[in-house]
This record gives C-alpha cells, structure tokens and sequence, in this order.
C-alpha cells in the first residue's frame, strides 16, 4: 500500500491538478487540503471560509489554499444560470436553480463541470448519494460510457499474498450500483479495468463472478444470475475485443490457478485474474470486506469511475490521509 500510494502521490504532483474539496466544515477535510498543498500533490480549492475552518481546525495553516463560499462568491449566479440550463428540461425554475447553486456540493459539481477545477472529492460528512448526485446530475457520463460505476483497489498486505502476485487486485462494483444488468455488468467491468491499469498499474485480467464456474451451476429458478454474467462477457469481449475477460467464474476459479485448471481449463483468464467484477453489490460489498477484514488487504475506495470528469465519494468514517489519497486519485483521473 505504502509503495503503490507513494507512486500515485508522486504521479499526482507531476500531473498539477486543481481539486475542489466540498467540505469546508470538516476538520478532517481542511487537514487534508493543508497537506496536499504542502506536499504538492494538487492545487485545493476549499469551499469554505476562513473563520469557519479556523474554528473546526484551529492552526492549520491554510497558505496557497484557495477559499470559495457559494454565500459570498461572484460565481454563484453564473453556476446558477449553469445549473438552470443543465435541468430546465428537468423542471428545474431559475429560483430553485440559484438555492441549489449555494449548496456546497452542487457548488464544487459546476465548478468541475464549468472547468474551473479538474476533479471533486466529498462525502466525509454527507452520504454517497448526496455526494454522487451533483455529478450525476451536472457532470454527467464519459464519452461511450452509460454508468457511472465504482471500483476498490485492494492491496496485498506486507509480505505478499500468492494470489494477488502483482500485489493488488481489483473488485467492481461493491459500492454503487445496486443490482446492475449485463450492459451495466460490462460497463463496470471496462471502466474497472481502465481504474486497475491507470491506477493500480496493473495488466487487467478480468473475470466475471458467479457462484458458477463455465456453466456448472444449473439452478434452473436463478440460471438468469448465471446468464447474466455470461452475456456481460460476450458484451465485453465485442466492446472492447483486447482486453483479457471471462466468465462466469466462481472466485477460487478466477484466482487459484490449480482450481482453475479443474473448473474452467479452456479459459485463458481463470487462475491469474486480478480485476474480480461481482454479480451485484450484495455480492462485492461482502467480498471487499471479507479480503479486508480476514484476507488482510488494504482497501482503497470506491474509486468512482464513468464520469465525464472525475469526481470522488469519501467514507463518513475516512481520516485525513484517507481524504489525501482520494484527493490524489482524483488528479490522476484527470485528462
Ligand atoms: C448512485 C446513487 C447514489 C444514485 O442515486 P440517486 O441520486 O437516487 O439517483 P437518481 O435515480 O435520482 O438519479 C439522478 C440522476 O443520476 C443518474 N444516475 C443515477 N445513477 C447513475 C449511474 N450509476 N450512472 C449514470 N447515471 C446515473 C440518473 O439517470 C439521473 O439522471 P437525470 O436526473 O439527469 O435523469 C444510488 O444508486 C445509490 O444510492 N447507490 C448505492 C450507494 C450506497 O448506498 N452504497 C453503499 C456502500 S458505500
């Protein structure tokens, strides 16, 4: 963990990005934006103002940190007329337009829509949905992608783990989408491969999970979980034709080589993948847990992915550094 995060903290500096931090009222969130500037890993904007982060933080020294509060700012109005434009189709009145626009989420979601910053990290003191939903909203998807989706890089713990032989792997979706279809299956499965090459640095070999492994399951009530994942492969081999996939695959056939040699010989993927994509969120929020928790590894997550610019959800429950390695993330995300 240490090594791969020293590597995208160093990447991020070389990148010079701006970032917008949301939550000016969060002690953990001004420690962060004192230590990414200090350390160099991006330019922060702040939405906050100064007597309120002297009060939550008192003595962080905030130099070269830029401060914006949606109440005072000069571009709150022109984010309205933004925002306006964006959702009139939606119902939205020039009224509700400019209250949205002095919410500090919305606020940091037109600053990155409007260019003014290149990525957006929130969510220590609001809910995923609440974070997530400016983006969704104003943001909006990549060229070529449907879904916004969310991945975990997960890191071996000190001294190695035999199946994880480059020293992380990848889980998709365990935190965003909730009972995705095969389409949403794939899209998740292309954006957590592009995340374990662009951040992880890892050549993505992905298999798609099941509690079957090349048809061996045959309940005939729930084959459409099965089929699900079996056509989520054949959309993704057609998408995107150079990337290693297969499926479906029961997780010791996607990662143990001698199970895979068993129960699924003919796969090319089965026994070496390290991008691990899952049925549904039940499934993959389980799963990063249980390799967290019992398995020792390091997550480091959701990673949002699918926007047209990045954006990032924090754990209620993250600490500042946590917040710093998002922070990072997010300038790498960055074109
Ligand atoms: C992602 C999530 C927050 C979106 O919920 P929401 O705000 O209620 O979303 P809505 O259905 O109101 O959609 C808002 C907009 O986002 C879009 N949208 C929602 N999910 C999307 C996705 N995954 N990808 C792309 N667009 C999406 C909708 O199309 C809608 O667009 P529109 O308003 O322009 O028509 C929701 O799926 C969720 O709560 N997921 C689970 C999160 C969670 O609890 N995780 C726990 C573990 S950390």
């Amino acid at each position: 963990m240490a090594d791969l995060l020293s590597k995208i903290k160093e990447r991020a500096r070389a990148a010079h990005r701006t970032i917008v931090l949301c939550e000016g009222e969060d002690k953990r969130v001004v420690e962060a934006a004192a230590r990414v500037t200090a350390e160099g890993i991006a330019k922060i904007v702040l939405i906050g103002n100064k007597a309120e982060c002297e009060k939550v933080a008192p003595g962080v020294d905030l130099t070269g940190v830029t401060l914006i509060d949606p109440d005072t700012s000069e571009k709150t109005e022109e984010y309205a007329k933004i925002l306006y434009e964006l959702r009139k189709a939606k119902g939205m009145t020039e009224e509700e337009a400019l209250r949205q626009a002095h919410d500090r989420t919305m606020f940091g979601a037109l600053m990155l829509k409007n260019g003014d910053v290149d990525g957006y990290v929130s969510g220590a003191c609001h809910s995923t949905a609440n974070t997530l939903r400016p983006g969704l909203q104003v943001v909006k998807t990549a060229p070529g992608t449907k879904l916004v989706s969310s991945c975990f890089v997960l890191v071996a713990p000190e001294g190695g783990n035999a199946f994880a032989p480059d020293g992380a792997l990848v889980f998709g979706d365990c935190a965003l989408n909730i009972c995705p279809s095969a389409e949403e299956i794939a899209e998740i499965a292309m954006s957590s491969a592009e995340t374990a090459r662009s951040i992880a640095g890892l050549d993505p070999a992905v298999a798609m999970l099941s509690f079957s492994s090349h048809g061996s399951g045959n309940d005939k009530k729930y084959q459409d979980t099965v089929t699900k994942m079996q056509q989520a492969v054949e959309i993704v081999k057609e998408r995107a034709p150079g990337l290693k996939v297969d499926g479906e695959l029961q997780f010791d056939s996607a990662i143990v080589p001698k199970v895979a040699a068993v129960k699924a010989p003919s796969s090319s993927v089965a026994g070496h993948a390290n991008v691990l994509i899952f049925p549904d969120i039940n499934a993959g929020n389980i799963g990063y847990k249980i390799a967290e928790r019992l398995g020792g590894f390091m997550a480091f997550g959701p990673i949002c992915q699918g926007f047209a610019k990045p954006l990032n959800d924090l754990s209620r429950g993250c600490c500042t550094e946590d917040i710093v390695a998002t922070v990072a993330i997010t300038a790498l995300q960055a074109k």
